[in-house]
């Protein structure tokens, strides 16, 4: 589908509200010594997606920058807006991808605000779009982010350092029930009522104070021994993740804004790594203008899987924006398209 009644942001004025993100601050430029993240599925992304010359793509998740690189490369002339909310992964992707030029637009937002991230750069909508959830390996692995149980860091766990709550806050203001209620549901521990208070405990004692703190009074509740070889901290430590980041609210906003930011006939190419996430894929793909590209997910090969662990628990879906005759669907940064007010009041196709 064309993108042409769009605004394409090399031809946005140069004194429109176009924030490079790393202007912001120029003396605050976060110290990126290594950002490493292998990007997984990128074949099987580009494939669903299958930019077109000169098209116009959304990475909800830039990450690392793998997918947005695949993606320009795809075509000649393909542009990316590219979404973070981490300043840290969209300084270090900048650096990756400056060859590009204006081909990428960096835009610092979570992705549950896409529309509103897009109108503030005068695009409406975009030929396909990619989200790859969850956290990157440098997020995982940076002791300070406090996300891992192997790493002594504060009990941090934001994506975004700058702003939001922290899994130690999240902690002091729940109450035990509260705080086992959102450990079952996010981190589906059936221990979760015994975790919890073990945690509060710690809490009150001033025995909390790092992660390795919040490991300790997980272990103390349930026992070290690791089920089915994982570590019995893991669990509990993706719910308060998921929880301080609103990982799942965000991904229904996401979902949400799908008909609205997709073009008819885009595409939109999710990648999720936990049932949580990929039912609420898939439950939206079933729905509304949605046409799924395969019916089951698509999973990485054995290759993949050997030679990045990361990649085992993905799951691929992707869909189809199909083409409806209301008005909203045909919508443009410019307003209505031509013909969509005789169709206002026709029925809608089936979808
Ligand atoms: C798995 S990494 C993406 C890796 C990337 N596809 C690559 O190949 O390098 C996920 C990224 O998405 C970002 N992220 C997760 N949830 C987000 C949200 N709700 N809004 C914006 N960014 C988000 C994280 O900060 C992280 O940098």
């Amino acid at each position: 589908m064309s993108g042409q009644n769009q605004l394409a942001f090399p031809g946005v004025p140069v004194e429109s509200n176009v924030e490079w993100v790393w202007t912001e601050d120029p003396l605050e430029e976060p110290v990126v010594p290594t950002f490493v993240h292998t990007t997984v599925m990128a074949a099987e992304v580009l494939e669903a997606l299958s930019p077109r010359v000169g098209g116009l793509y959304l990475d909800a998740t830039l990450g690392g920058g793998g997918h947005t690189k695949a993606i320009l490369d795809a075509a000649p002339g393909v542009r990316v807006v590219a979404l973070d909310r981490d300043r840290v992964a969209l300084h270090a992707a900048r650096e990756r991808l400056e060859s590009y030029g204006d081909r990428v637009l960096f835009v610092k937002s979570p992705f549950g605000r896409v529309r509103e991230a897009l109108a503030e750069h005068g695009i409406t909508r975009v030929d396909g779009l990619c989200a790859d959830l969850g956290v990157s390996s440098p997020q995982l692995d940076e002791a300070q982010r406090g996300m891992s149980f192997r790493r002594e860091g504060p009990i941090d766990m934001r994506m975004d350092q700058e702003s939001g709550e922290t899994a130690l806050g999240l902690i002091e203001r729940l109450s035990d029930d509260e705080l086992a209620d959102m450990i079952f549901k996010y981190g589906e521990e059936r221990r979760s009522r015994r975790i919890a208070r073990s945690i509060k405990r710690a809490l009150a004692d001033r025995e909390l104070l790092s992660t390795l703190d919040l490991r300790r009074a997980i272990v103390r509740a349930v026992g070290p021994a690791r089920v089915g070889g994982v570590d019995p901290a893991t669990r509990t430590f993706q719910a308060l993740r998921i929880a301080v980041n609103q990982e799942l609210d965000e991904l229904e906003a996401l979902l949400a804004s799908l008909p609205h930011v997709l073009l008819p006939g885009g595409v939109a190419a999710l990648l999720s790594f936990h049932s949580l996430e990929d039912r609420l894929v898939k439950r939206a793909f079933q729905s509304g203008p949605f046409s799924p590209l395969f019916k089951k997910p698509r999973v990485a090969t054995e290759e993949e899987c050997a030679a990045n662990a990361r990649s085992r628990s993905a799951k691929l879906r992707a869909a189809h924006h199909q083409a409806t005759r209301s008005g909203a669907s045909y919508e443009t940064s410019e307003g209505e398209a031509p013909g969509a007010e005789a169709e206002k009041d026709a029925p809608e196709e089936p979808s």
